[in-house]
Protein backbone atom coordinates (compact mmCIF):
# COMPACT_ATOMS: atom_id res chain seq x y z
CA UNK A 1 0.00 0.00 0.00
CA UNK A 2 1.14 3.01 -1.00
CA UNK A 3 -0.03 6.51 1.22
CA UNK A 4 -2.00 9.23 -0.29
CA UNK A 5 0.46 11.82 0.09
CA UNK A 6 2.71 9.22 -2.52
CA UNK A 7 -0.28 9.00 -4.65
CA UNK A 8 -0.33 12.73 -5.09
CA UNK A 9 3.01 13.40 -5.87
CA UNK A 10 2.55 9.86 -8.27
CA UNK A 11 -0.24 11.08 -9.96
CA UNK A 12 1.77 14.04 -11.34
CA UNK A 13 2.27 11.16 -13.88
CA UNK A 14 -0.50 9.54 -15.07
CA UNK A 15 0.89 6.49 -16.26
CA UNK A 16 3.16 5.66 -13.54
CA UNK A 17 0.20 6.15 -11.13
CA UNK A 18 -2.08 3.60 -13.14
CA UNK A 19 0.70 0.95 -13.16
CA UNK A 20 0.99 0.52 -9.23
CA UNK A 21 -1.70 -1.99 -8.60
CA UNK A 22 -1.87 -4.96 -11.53
CA UNK A 23 -4.84 -5.62 -10.09
CA UNK A 24 -6.30 -1.98 -10.51
CA UNK A 25 -4.86 -1.75 -13.88
CA UNK A 26 -6.30 -5.06 -15.37
CA UNK A 27 -9.88 -2.76 -14.81
CA UNK A 28 -8.42 -0.28 -17.03
CA UNK A 29 -6.95 -2.77 -19.75
CA UNK A 30 -10.68 -2.66 -21.58
CA UNK A 31 -12.00 0.12 -23.42
CA UNK A 32 -14.13 2.91 -21.15
CA UNK A 33 -17.56 2.62 -21.95
CA UNK A 34 -20.17 5.76 -22.45
CA UNK A 35 -23.73 6.30 -22.79
CA UNK A 36 -25.29 9.03 -24.13
CA UNK A 37 -27.07 12.25 -22.56
CA UNK A 38 -30.83 11.44 -24.28
CA UNK A 39 -31.49 15.42 -24.91
CA UNK A 40 -28.55 15.71 -26.94
CA UNK A 41 -26.97 12.45 -27.85
CA UNK A 42 -23.53 13.52 -26.58
CA UNK A 43 -21.31 10.46 -24.66
CA UNK A 44 -19.94 10.43 -21.30
CA UNK A 45 -17.96 8.20 -19.04
CA UNK A 46 -20.41 5.77 -17.54
CA UNK A 47 -18.16 6.33 -13.79
CA UNK A 48 -17.88 9.81 -12.24
CA UNK A 49 -16.88 11.19 -8.74
CA UNK A 50 -19.01 12.27 -5.75
CA UNK A 51 -17.75 14.69 -3.87
CA UNK A 52 -19.49 15.62 -0.68
CA UNK A 53 -16.82 14.91 1.64
CA UNK A 54 -14.49 17.76 0.83
CA UNK A 55 -15.24 19.98 4.27
CA UNK A 56 -12.45 22.71 5.69
CA UNK A 57 -12.33 20.33 8.40
CA UNK A 58 -10.55 17.92 6.53
CA UNK A 59 -6.84 16.85 7.56
CA UNK A 60 -3.95 17.63 5.26
CA UNK A 61 -3.67 14.11 3.94
CA UNK A 62 -7.29 13.89 3.41
CA UNK A 63 -7.47 16.19 1.74
CA UNK A 64 -4.34 15.84 -0.58
CA UNK A 65 -5.85 12.23 -1.13
CA UNK A 66 -9.19 14.36 -2.36
CA UNK A 67 -7.65 16.12 -4.82
CA UNK A 68 -5.12 12.72 -5.89
CA UNK A 69 -8.38 11.55 -6.55
CA UNK A 70 -10.06 14.40 -8.69
CA UNK A 71 -6.26 14.32 -10.72
CA UNK A 72 -7.08 10.43 -11.20
CA UNK A 73 -10.61 11.29 -12.48
CA UNK A 74 -9.39 13.77 -15.14
CA UNK A 75 -7.12 11.57 -16.32
CA UNK A 76 -6.48 10.93 -20.15
CA UNK A 77 -8.94 14.05 -20.25
CA UNK A 78 -11.98 11.88 -20.74
CA UNK A 79 -14.92 14.23 -19.37
CA UNK A 80 -15.81 12.11 -16.52
CA UNK A 81 -18.40 13.51 -14.14
CA UNK A 82 -17.67 15.57 -10.96
CA UNK A 83 -20.43 15.59 -8.96
CA UNK A 84 -19.91 18.38 -6.19
CA UNK A 85 -22.60 20.72 -4.56
CA UNK A 86 -22.97 24.48 -3.40
CA UNK A 87 -23.85 23.12 0.50
CA UNK A 88 -21.25 20.20 0.50
CA UNK A 89 -18.76 20.95 3.14
CA UNK A 90 -20.02 24.84 3.45
CA UNK A 91 -18.95 25.49 0.00
CA UNK A 92 -15.52 23.66 0.41
CA UNK A 93 -15.98 20.30 -1.83
CA UNK A 94 -17.05 23.22 -4.88
CA UNK A 95 -13.94 25.74 -3.65
CA UNK A 96 -10.59 23.23 -3.60
CA UNK A 97 -12.01 21.42 -6.53
CA UNK A 98 -12.19 24.51 -8.51
CA UNK A 99 -8.59 25.80 -7.12
CA UNK A 100 -7.21 22.26 -7.73
CA UNK A 101 -8.54 22.28 -11.14
CA UNK A 102 -6.79 25.70 -12.02
CA UNK A 103 -3.88 24.59 -10.17
CA UNK A 104 -3.13 21.26 -11.69
CA UNK A 105 -4.82 22.12 -15.15
CA UNK A 106 -7.65 19.92 -15.54
CA UNK A 107 -10.70 22.14 -15.82
CA UNK A 108 -11.11 21.12 -18.98
CA UNK A 109 -10.55 17.27 -18.56
CA UNK A 110 -14.08 17.40 -16.73
CA UNK A 111 -17.99 17.02 -16.59
CA UNK A 112 -18.50 19.83 -13.83
CA UNK A 113 -21.74 18.96 -12.31
CA UNK A 114 -23.21 21.23 -9.14
CA UNK A 115 -26.54 21.85 -7.11
CA UNK A 116 -28.30 24.43 -6.16
CA UNK A 117 -30.90 25.05 -3.11
CA UNK A 118 -31.54 27.79 -1.31
CA UNK A 119 -34.52 26.23 0.35
CA UNK A 120 -33.42 24.79 3.44
CA UNK A 121 -34.96 21.17 4.28
CA UNK A 122 -36.45 18.01 2.79
CA UNK A 123 -39.84 17.11 2.22
CA UNK A 124 -40.42 19.30 -0.14
CA UNK A 125 -37.91 21.35 -0.31
CA UNK A 126 -39.13 24.31 2.59
CA UNK A 127 -41.34 26.19 0.52
CA UNK A 128 -40.99 28.52 -1.98
CA UNK A 129 -37.56 30.60 -2.39
CA UNK A 130 -36.62 34.04 -3.55
CA UNK A 131 -35.23 34.03 -7.38
CA UNK A 132 -32.78 36.32 -6.23
CA UNK A 133 -30.81 34.26 -3.95
CA UNK A 134 -30.95 31.50 -6.52
CA UNK A 135 -29.24 33.37 -8.59
CA UNK A 136 -26.94 34.41 -6.03
CA UNK A 137 -26.05 31.10 -5.61
CA UNK A 138 -25.48 29.95 -8.76
CA UNK A 139 -23.22 32.76 -9.06
CA UNK A 140 -21.29 31.88 -5.96
CA UNK A 141 -20.90 28.24 -7.77
CA UNK A 142 -19.70 29.84 -11.04
CA UNK A 143 -16.89 31.96 -8.67
CA UNK A 144 -16.03 28.91 -6.51
CA UNK A 145 -15.46 26.54 -9.47
CA UNK A 146 -13.45 29.07 -11.60
CA UNK A 147 -15.18 28.00 -14.70
CA UNK A 148 -17.05 30.09 -17.64
CA UNK A 149 -19.62 27.09 -18.46
CA UNK A 150 -20.68 24.47 -15.87
CA UNK A 151 -21.96 21.28 -17.47
CA UNK A 152 -24.54 20.39 -15.20
CA UNK A 153 -26.69 21.97 -12.52
CA UNK A 154 -29.36 20.74 -10.21
CA UNK A 155 -31.91 21.17 -7.85
CA UNK A 156 -30.35 19.62 -4.44
CA UNK A 157 -32.95 17.79 -2.50
CA UNK A 158 -36.01 18.45 -4.83
CA UNK A 159 -35.82 22.50 -2.90
CA UNK A 160 -38.73 24.43 -4.81
CA UNK A 161 -38.87 23.06 -7.64
CA UNK A 162 -40.63 25.51 -10.03
CA UNK A 163 -38.68 28.80 -8.33
CA UNK A 164 -35.57 26.84 -9.12
CA UNK A 165 -35.56 24.79 -12.12
CA UNK A 166 -36.57 28.30 -13.71
CA UNK A 167 -33.98 30.08 -12.58
CA UNK A 168 -31.61 27.01 -14.02
CA UNK A 169 -33.36 27.35 -17.40
CA UNK A 170 -32.56 31.09 -17.43
CA UNK A 171 -28.67 30.20 -17.22
CA UNK A 172 -29.26 27.63 -19.92
CA UNK A 173 -30.77 29.21 -22.37
CA UNK A 174 -28.00 31.79 -21.82
CA UNK A 175 -25.38 29.16 -22.46
CA UNK A 176 -23.75 29.66 -19.22
CA UNK A 177 -25.34 26.03 -17.82
CA UNK A 178 -25.39 23.34 -20.50
CA UNK A 179 -27.80 20.64 -18.64
CA UNK A 180 -30.20 21.13 -15.71
CA UNK A 181 -31.90 18.26 -13.70
CA UNK A 182 -32.82 17.90 -10.05
CA UNK A 183 -32.11 15.05 -7.30
CA UNK A 184 -33.23 13.14 -4.34
CA UNK A 185 -32.26 10.08 -2.74
CA UNK A 186 -35.64 9.96 -0.68
CA UNK A 187 -37.86 7.34 -1.50
CA UNK A 188 -40.58 9.37 -0.03
CA UNK A 189 -39.75 12.01 -2.55
CA UNK A 190 -39.90 9.67 -5.56
CA UNK A 191 -43.87 11.12 -6.13
CA UNK A 192 -42.84 14.39 -6.50
CA UNK A 193 -39.88 13.76 -8.49
CA UNK A 194 -42.25 11.96 -10.81
CA UNK A 195 -44.43 15.04 -11.03
CA UNK A 196 -41.28 16.94 -11.73
CA UNK A 197 -40.15 14.73 -14.25
CA UNK A 198 -43.15 14.72 -16.28
CA UNK A 199 -43.81 18.62 -16.40
CA UNK A 200 -40.42 20.39 -16.69
CA UNK A 201 -38.14 20.09 -19.55
CA UNK A 202 -35.21 18.16 -17.14
CA UNK A 203 -31.93 17.23 -18.82
CA UNK A 204 -30.90 15.16 -15.76
CA UNK A 205 -32.11 13.19 -12.65
CA UNK A 206 -29.84 12.39 -9.65
CA UNK A 207 -31.17 9.50 -7.56
CA UNK A 208 -30.19 6.80 -4.81
CA UNK A 209 -29.63 3.55 -6.85
CA UNK A 210 -27.60 0.23 -5.62
CA UNK A 211 -28.01 -3.43 -6.20
CA UNK A 212 -30.09 -3.83 -2.58
CA UNK A 213 -31.53 -0.22 -3.37
CA UNK A 214 -33.53 -1.00 -6.71
CA UNK A 215 -36.64 1.36 -5.55
CA UNK A 216 -36.04 3.15 -8.80
CA UNK A 217 -36.40 0.19 -10.98
CA UNK A 218 -40.57 0.45 -10.64
CA UNK A 219 -41.51 4.23 -12.15
CA UNK A 220 -38.63 6.74 -12.15
CA UNK A 221 -36.47 4.36 -14.56
CA UNK A 222 -39.35 4.07 -16.70
CA UNK A 223 -40.14 7.86 -16.35
CA UNK A 224 -37.00 9.11 -17.43
CA UNK A 225 -36.84 6.55 -20.55
CA UNK A 226 -39.96 7.92 -22.13
CA UNK A 227 -38.66 11.46 -21.32
CA UNK A 228 -35.39 11.57 -22.64
CA UNK A 229 -34.44 11.92 -19.01
CA UNK A 230 -30.54 11.29 -18.42
CA UNK A 231 -29.84 9.29 -15.01
CA UNK A 232 -27.32 10.20 -12.65
CA UNK A 233 -26.94 7.31 -10.10
CA UNK A 234 -25.45 8.29 -6.36
CA UNK A 235 -24.71 5.88 -3.57
CA UNK A 236 -24.04 3.12 -5.67
CA UNK A 237 -22.34 0.92 -2.75
CA UNK A 238 -25.46 1.79 -0.48
CA UNK A 239 -24.02 4.68 1.42
CA UNK A 240 -21.49 2.14 2.13
CA UNK A 241 -23.77 -0.51 3.57
CA UNK A 242 -22.78 -2.97 0.88
CA UNK A 243 -19.17 -2.85 2.41
CA UNK A 244 -20.18 -4.49 5.35
CA UNK A 245 -22.40 -6.41 3.90
CA UNK A 246 -19.57 -8.47 1.93
CA UNK A 247 -17.17 -8.55 4.52
CA UNK A 248 -14.33 -10.77 3.19
CA UNK A 249 -16.19 -12.78 1.33
CA UNK A 250 -14.31 -13.88 -2.46
CA UNK A 251 -15.58 -12.16 -6.11
CA UNK A 252 -17.33 -14.66 -7.98
CA UNK A 253 -15.65 -16.54 -10.91
CA UNK A 254 -18.24 -15.42 -13.41
CA UNK A 255 -17.76 -11.88 -12.30
CA UNK A 256 -14.78 -12.05 -15.12
CA UNK A 257 -17.52 -12.34 -17.69
CA UNK A 258 -18.25 -9.01 -17.36
CA UNK A 259 -14.67 -7.80 -16.60
CA UNK A 260 -15.26 -7.03 -12.87
CA UNK A 261 -12.20 -7.61 -11.39
CA UNK A 262 -13.03 -6.13 -7.45
CA UNK A 263 -16.50 -5.89 -5.34
CA UNK A 264 -16.33 -2.34 -6.06
CA UNK A 265 -16.60 -2.93 -10.18
CA UNK A 266 -18.88 -5.69 -9.50
CA UNK A 267 -21.44 -3.45 -7.68
CA UNK A 268 -20.86 -0.27 -10.35
CA UNK A 269 -21.32 -2.41 -13.48
CA UNK A 270 -24.96 -3.66 -12.20
CA UNK A 271 -26.03 0.00 -11.48
CA UNK A 272 -24.68 0.73 -15.07
CA UNK A 273 -25.49 -2.02 -16.88
CA UNK A 274 -29.26 -0.62 -16.28
CA UNK A 275 -30.54 0.79 -19.99
CA UNK A 276 -31.87 3.70 -18.26
CA UNK A 277 -28.63 4.61 -16.38
CA UNK A 278 -26.37 7.51 -17.89
CA UNK A 279 -23.40 7.72 -14.77
CA UNK A 280 -22.97 6.70 -11.67
CA UNK A 281 -20.86 9.10 -8.81
CA UNK A 282 -19.82 6.40 -6.65
CA UNK A 283 -17.85 8.65 -3.30
CA UNK A 284 -14.33 8.21 -2.49
CA UNK A 285 -11.07 10.26 -0.59
CA UNK A 286 -9.13 7.32 -1.57
CA UNK A 287 -7.03 7.38 -4.82
CA UNK A 288 -6.78 3.59 -5.35
CA UNK A 289 -10.40 3.52 -4.80
CA UNK A 290 -11.06 6.03 -7.51
CA UNK A 291 -8.73 3.58 -10.11
CA UNK A 292 -10.76 0.70 -9.00
CA UNK A 293 -14.16 2.44 -10.04
CA UNK A 294 -13.04 4.06 -12.86
CA UNK A 295 -12.21 0.43 -14.07
CA UNK A 296 -16.03 -0.62 -13.32
CA UNK A 297 -16.37 1.75 -16.31
CA UNK A 298 -14.10 -0.35 -18.87
CA UNK A 299 -14.73 -3.37 -20.57
CA UNK A 300 -18.19 -5.76 -21.25
CA UNK A 301 -21.34 -5.18 -19.15
CA UNK A 302 -23.27 -7.91 -17.29
CA UNK A 303 -25.95 -9.52 -19.58
CA UNK A 304 -29.58 -9.56 -18.31
CA UNK A 305 -28.77 -12.83 -16.90
CA UNK A 306 -25.75 -11.96 -15.53
CA UNK A 307 -28.05 -9.69 -13.49
CA UNK A 308 -30.61 -11.62 -12.33
CA UNK A 309 -28.07 -13.71 -10.86
CA UNK A 310 -26.18 -10.64 -9.07
CA UNK A 311 -30.06 -10.21 -7.81
CA UNK A 312 -30.04 -13.21 -6.39
CA UNK A 313 -26.26 -13.67 -4.73
CA UNK A 314 -27.13 -9.97 -3.36
CA UNK A 315 -30.52 -12.00 -1.62
CA UNK A 316 -28.09 -14.28 -0.19
CA UNK A 317 -25.96 -11.95 1.77
CA UNK A 318 -26.64 -11.42 5.35
CA UNK A 319 -29.04 -8.57 6.13
N1 LIG B 1 -29.47 14.27 -2.87
C1 LIG B 1 -28.29 14.24 -3.47
O1 LIG B 1 -28.10 14.96 -4.43
C2 LIG B 1 -27.21 13.32 -2.97
C3 LIG B 1 -27.35 12.64 -1.75
C4 LIG B 1 -26.34 11.76 -1.34
C5 LIG B 1 -25.22 11.57 -2.14
N2 LIG B 1 -25.10 12.26 -3.32
C6 LIG B 1 -23.89 12.08 -4.17
O2 LIG B 1 -23.54 10.71 -4.23
C7 LIG B 1 -22.15 10.57 -3.96
C8 LIG B 1 -21.86 9.19 -3.42
O3 LIG B 1 -22.41 9.03 -2.12
P1 LIG B 1 -21.62 8.34 -0.91
O4 LIG B 1 -20.17 8.64 -1.07
O5 LIG B 1 -22.29 8.75 0.35
O6 LIG B 1 -21.94 6.79 -1.07
P2 LIG B 1 -21.37 5.59 -1.96
O7 LIG B 1 -20.74 6.10 -3.20
O8 LIG B 1 -22.47 4.57 -2.12
O9 LIG B 1 -20.27 4.92 -1.01
C9 LIG B 1 -19.13 5.57 -0.61
C10 LIG B 1 -18.37 4.61 0.33
O10 LIG B 1 -17.78 3.57 -0.45
C11 LIG B 1 -16.36 3.54 -0.21
N3 LIG B 1 -15.71 3.21 -1.49
C12 LIG B 1 -15.75 3.93 -2.66
N4 LIG B 1 -15.07 3.29 -3.62
C13 LIG B 1 -14.56 2.16 -3.06
C14 LIG B 1 -13.76 1.08 -3.55
N5 LIG B 1 -13.36 1.04 -4.81
N6 LIG B 1 -13.43 0.08 -2.69
C15 LIG B 1 -13.85 0.09 -1.40
N7 LIG B 1 -14.61 1.09 -0.87
C16 LIG B 1 -14.97 2.11 -1.70
C17 LIG B 1 -16.00 4.92 0.29
O11 LIG B 1 -14.87 4.88 1.14
P3 LIG B 1 -13.43 5.50 0.69
O12 LIG B 1 -13.56 7.00 0.77
O13 LIG B 1 -12.50 4.93 1.69
O14 LIG B 1 -13.18 5.02 -0.70
C18 LIG B 1 -17.27 5.30 1.08
O15 LIG B 1 -17.23 4.72 2.38
C19 LIG B 1 -21.86 11.73 -3.00
O16 LIG B 1 -20.51 12.04 -2.92
C20 LIG B 1 -22.68 12.83 -3.65
O17 LIG B 1 -21.95 13.38 -4.73
C21 LIG B 1 -26.07 13.12 -3.74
Amino acid sequence: MISRRDWLRISATAGAALSLNPRLLAGLQNQEITKAIPSTGEHIPVIGLGGRWISRGSSAEELAGHRAVLNALAEGGAGRLWDTAAGYGAGASEELSGQWAQEDGFADDIFWATKVNVAQGRGGGGGSVDPARVHAQIEQSFQRLRIPVIDLNQVHNMGDPPTQLGVLQEYKESGRIRYIGITTTSANQYDDLEQVMRNYPLDFIGIDYAIDNRGAEERIFPVAQDEGIAVLVYLPFGRSRMWGRIGDRPLPEWAAEFDAHTWAQFMLKFVVAQPAVTVAAPGTGDPEHMVDNIGGGHGRLPTPEHLERMIAWERSLPR
